[in-house]
């Protein structure tokens, strides 16, 4: 079943690759951009900002789904993400769409259990996961006044764009033979592979007839521990000849020592600070009530996955 969706934030990462999923299955997709996106493609672009949601309603026209692909700056995500998710809840209604909403695994907390299963108690310890209950209470009481909306929990983003722990931490130094990994190397942690999960959403759209008013899934993407990541880094780095055939890549850790010590200056590390515990607990996302719904997400192999990933970032130079 195709429709069309509007994509609040398609110039993002998540946004980018939504646009891609919807596109290939046939959907009419609208994205919703602060500044003309690279590429153009068959979409239909608006350039009106969200605070006008009337007017980008209106232009929109018969909208089945909106996807809310906004992110705020990091520093500013406390103060910003429920104002932008209760925007996105409201064009939702003016266009009498399902709301599709990506969550994190932040509403969990530091005392998470190895598996978060979608009954899993939130009971976040960070400010950022304290608004992430509060944005998902927000969207649960919407869909009591009438709205319909859909949580897709995921883990961090890979393989589209630029701007995560992927690429500005662990794979920053890789053409020099080199990794950083921010935790320890026997923990697993909860990864999203976008293609995959762009597509899960498409799978979850198409799916809206069978939807409840407000449904929580979780997308279960990849969970290596880090010696499981760097290994799949490794097969790429020797493939490019970044390293010899069985060699391995110099493996770095975060020096979070001074990462907190600077964050008494710089807003962007004191956040990632905060969210240390994220790489210190081990943690992976079950995927049963998609599964109920009889959505299967698509799964690139891990090794495939990162390979996609880290030519993207590293392209071959021409000739
Ligand atoms: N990143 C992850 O690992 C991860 C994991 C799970 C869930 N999520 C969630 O997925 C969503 C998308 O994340 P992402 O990583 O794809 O985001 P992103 O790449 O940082 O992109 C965010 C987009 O939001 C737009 N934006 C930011 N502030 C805005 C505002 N005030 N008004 C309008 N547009 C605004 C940006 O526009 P410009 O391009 O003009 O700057 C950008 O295109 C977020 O809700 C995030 O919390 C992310």
């Amino acid at each position: 079943m195709s429709g069309s969706v509007l994509v609040l934030g398609a110039n993002g990462r998540l946004g980018g690759a939504v646009m891609k999923a919807f596109e290939a299955a046939g959907w009419k997709c609208v994205g919703q951009v602060r500044r003309a996106p690279a590429a153009r493609g068959k979409a239909q672009w608006l350039e009106i900002p969200l605070e006008d949601s009337a007017a980008l309603a209106q232009a929109a026209g018969r909208i089945d789904c909106v996807l809310h692909a906004v992110n705020p700056p990091y520093p500013q995500w406390h103060a910003h993400a429920l104002p932008l998710a209760r925007r996105a809840l409201d064009i939702a209604r003016r266009l009498d769409a399902l709301l599709l909403f990506p969550g994190n695994v932040y509403n969990f907390g530091a005392g998470m259990p190895p598996l978060l299963t979608e009954s899993t108690p939130q009971e976040p310890t960070a400010r950022k996961g304290r608004v992430r209950v509060e944005i998902e209470a927000m969207l649960r009481e919407g869909a009591r006044a009438g709205a319909r909306c859909a949580v897709l929990h995921a883990g961090d983003f890979f393989g589209a764009g630029h701007g995560a722990w992927f690429d500005l931490i662990i794979a920053k130094s890789l053409s020099q033979g080199r990794v950083v990994y921010p935790g320890r190397l026997d923990l697993a942690h909860a990864w999203a592979y976008l293609p995959d999960l762009a597509r899960a959403f498409v799978a979850l759209a198409q799916a809206r007839a069978r939807l409840a008013p407000f449904e929580v899934c979780h997308f279960a993407g990849h969970s290596p521990t880090g010696a499981q990541l760097i290994a799949a880094f490794t097969a790429w780095a020797r493939a490019r000849g970044i390293v010899a055939a069985g060699a391995q890549l110099q493996t770095k850790t975060m020096p979070w020592g001074l990462i907190r010590l600077g964050g008494t200056i710089v807003p962007m590390w004191r956040e990632l600070v905060e969210m240390r515990y994220l790489w210190d607990v081990p943690h992976r996302l079950g995927g049963e009530r998609l599964r109920e719904l009889g959505v299967e997400p698509t799964h690139t192999p891990l090794e495939a996955a990162v390979a996609q990933a880290l030519d993207a970032l590293f392209p071959r130079p021409a000739g």
